[in-house]
Formats: C-alpha cells, structure tokens, sequence
C-alpha cells in the first residue's frame, strides 16, 4: 500500500502538484533547459529565466504543447526531478491523480497516465480524471449534482469550454487560443503602432499589469527594441491600444463559447442560465474578457479566486474527499495496479 498521493495539473505554461503529506500546491514554469543537445542545465522556473536569454547552444522548451505531451522523454525528466525535490528523503512508492484534456485523442489522453507510470517515480496506483471535472470541484461546484455547468478555462496555449452534468462531461471543446496568443497579440501591436520589438517575457509582463494601469488611467513603460535605430529604447504605450487589438481573440473565445451553448440540450441550458458560466484558468484575468464574455453570452461570469490553481485544487478534493473519488477513474485499456 502507497502511503501518500500526489496529485498533478500538466499545463502548458505551468505545473502544479499536489502534495497530500502537507497538503502543499507547487507551482513551477513546465520547462527544461538542456545543453548541448543533452546535458540537463536548469529545469522548471529557473529554467523559464534562460528563456529568451540564452546562447543558441542552450535549449529551453516546453515539453507539453497545446495541452498535450509533445517531448515524452523531458516530460518524464521533469516529472521526476519535481517529485523527487518534493519527497524529501527519497522517492516512495506514492498514489497518483492526473488530469487530462477532454477534448484531445485518446493516444494523446493516455500519454498522460503512460507518463507518470514510466516516469520513474514508483507510482502504485494512478488514476486519471478529466481537468474540467477538478476545475468544476476546485472551483468549488457539487459537480456531481449539478445538471449544467459551463466552465471555461483560459490558460496558456488553450481555451477549453465544457460543459458537465452529474459529473460527466456533455460537451467540451478545445481551441488554441488563450494567454500565449494573447502575449502574441501585444507584441504585434506594439510593433506595429510603436515600431517597437519586444519579448514574450516582456509582452506577458505587459498583459498581467493592463487591468490595474488602465484603471489608475497610466501608460504601459515599454523596453524593446527600436525596429528603425535597432537601439533599446523605452516608450510610453496607452494600454488601450493594447485592448482593443485583443478584441479579436477575445472574439474567437466567445464564438466557441456560444458554439457550444448552442449544441447544449436545452434541459441543462436551463441551468447554465440560472446560475451563469465559470471563467478561470491563469489568462481569464485579462482585462475586459470577464464583461465581455458576459455582455456576449448574456450570461453572469463568475470569476475564479485562484484561476492559475482550480484544476489543481479539484484535484485535491478527489484525493481527500471520500465522495468524489469516483470521479477519478482509469481510462479504458489501462489497468490499475
Ligand atoms: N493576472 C493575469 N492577467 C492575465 N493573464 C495572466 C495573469 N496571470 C497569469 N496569466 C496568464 O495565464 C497563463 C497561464 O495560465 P495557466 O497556468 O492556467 O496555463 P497552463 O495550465 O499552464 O496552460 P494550458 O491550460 O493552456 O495547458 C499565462 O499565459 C499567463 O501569462
Ligand atoms: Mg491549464
């Protein structure tokens, strides 16, 4: 018998993992620097602070692309070094639940249990359960009562929109826009009205501080390069600009929602109506996509207090509450140990 359970949220951008022993969340950059095509240099958030910095010999990569594992083999790396930092004294024999992506094959929805399995981390039992469930639980929803939940989950490379009922999921869909995409949308702008070159680093930076520099009514300072002199400068940049060239995503994220309420049975219509739809996941804090999801849909927006971690506490909730362990389970062809 394992004596401890790890749960674990793969995301794009970020990994989060749930230590039952001290009931901890951990949260670091899902990224690996290696050098020279083979020595491992830096892994995790201070890997993240090579990117964009680093001589060509060193490569810094996300293994996991548009929510789903592309680099099996720095994939496992990274799995292991976390857990190993997190199991002070040693790797033991632990208990698993990973979420997975609804929306995606299920080759790529079982490259997630394949990887916890094969990752070297004497994983005994592992048990998967889909990321809109533990986003619904971790948001604090009696998923497995409620007739009509709409959640959507804006994080780094993916938007994913599903609907759950009784603690399945009806509907979901995936689309491939989401923070990154966002990050991608300011420094176009940027280069384009201000024929200025920035980051992504700096593009992000730029999009988290929008909410708070709009509503003090202050300019963005901008560093990047100047496409004209090729110097470093720094610009002032109204935010608004940046807004307004946001819109398009912003569009194609409510054009999915609609799509999907529109293919909704109308019986759990009913109660995605009464009691509104759920924003989270890191990027849904951008500024004006909570009002104007909601003035699009006509639906209330409630807002997530820890978007970056709802996935992760869902995952939580399976581990220690009895009556939702059920809603873990082993995908078909996978047996549990
Ligand atoms: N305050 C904020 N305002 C806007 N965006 C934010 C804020 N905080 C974090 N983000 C963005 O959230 C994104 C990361 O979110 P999250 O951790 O939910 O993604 P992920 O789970 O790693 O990716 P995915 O779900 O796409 O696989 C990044 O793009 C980050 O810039
Ligand atoms: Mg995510």
């Amino acid at each position: 018998m394992a004596n401890n359970y790890f749960g674990i949220d793969i995301g794009t951008s970020n990994i989060r993992i749930y230590n039952q022993i001290d009931n901890s969340i951990f949260m670091e950059k899902n990224m690996i620097a290696i050098e020279n095509g083979n020595v491992l240099l830096a892994y995790g958030d201070s890997a993240f602070d090579m990117y964009e910095k680093a001589p060509a010999s060193i490569v810094a990569s996300f293994p996991v692309i548009n929510g789903v594992i592309a680099d099996i083999s720095n994939m496992e790396t990274l799995l292991k070094l976390f857990i190993t930092d997190l199991s002070k004294g040693g790797l033991k024999p632990a208990d698993y639940v990973i979420a997975v992506p609804t929306d995606v094959t299920d080759v790529e929805k079982r490259a997630f249990y394949d990887l916890v399995e094969d990752a070297g981390i004497k994983a005994h039992k592992i048990h998967v359960v889909e990321k809109a469930v533990a986003d619904g639980l971790g948001l604090d929803i009696d998923v497995k009562n409620s007739q009509g939940v709409l959640i959507v989950n804006v994080g780094y490379s993916t938007t994913e929109i599903s609907i759950l009922s009784l603690g399945g999921i009806v509907l979901s869909r995936i689309l491939k826009v989401a923070g990154k995409q966002f990050d991608e949308d300011i420094r176009n702008t940027v280069r384009k009205e201000f024929n200025l070159l920035i980051g992504e680093k700096t593009a992000e930076k730029i999009k988290i501080s929008m909410s708070s520099l709009i509503k003090s009514g202050q300019n963005v300072v901008c560093y990047g390069r100047d496409i004209v002199s090729g110097l470093p400068i720094e610009r002032e940049i109204p935010p608004e600009i940046l807004d307004a060239n946001l819109r398009d995503s912003f569009s194609q994220i409510i054009d999915n929602v609609k799509m999907v309420l529109e293919r909704t049975p109308p019986e759990l219509g009913a109660d995605i109506y009464r009691n509104g739809l759920y924003l989270t996941g890191g990027a849904s804090q951008i500024y004006n996509l909570a009002p104007l999801l909601s003035e699009a849909t006509g639906l209330k927006v409630n807002t997530s207090e820890d978007p970056i971690d709802s996935v992760i506490m869902g995952i939580a909730k399976v581990i220690n509450e009895e009556k939702y362990r059920s809603l873990a389970f082993y995908i078909e062809g996978m047996s549990g140990r």
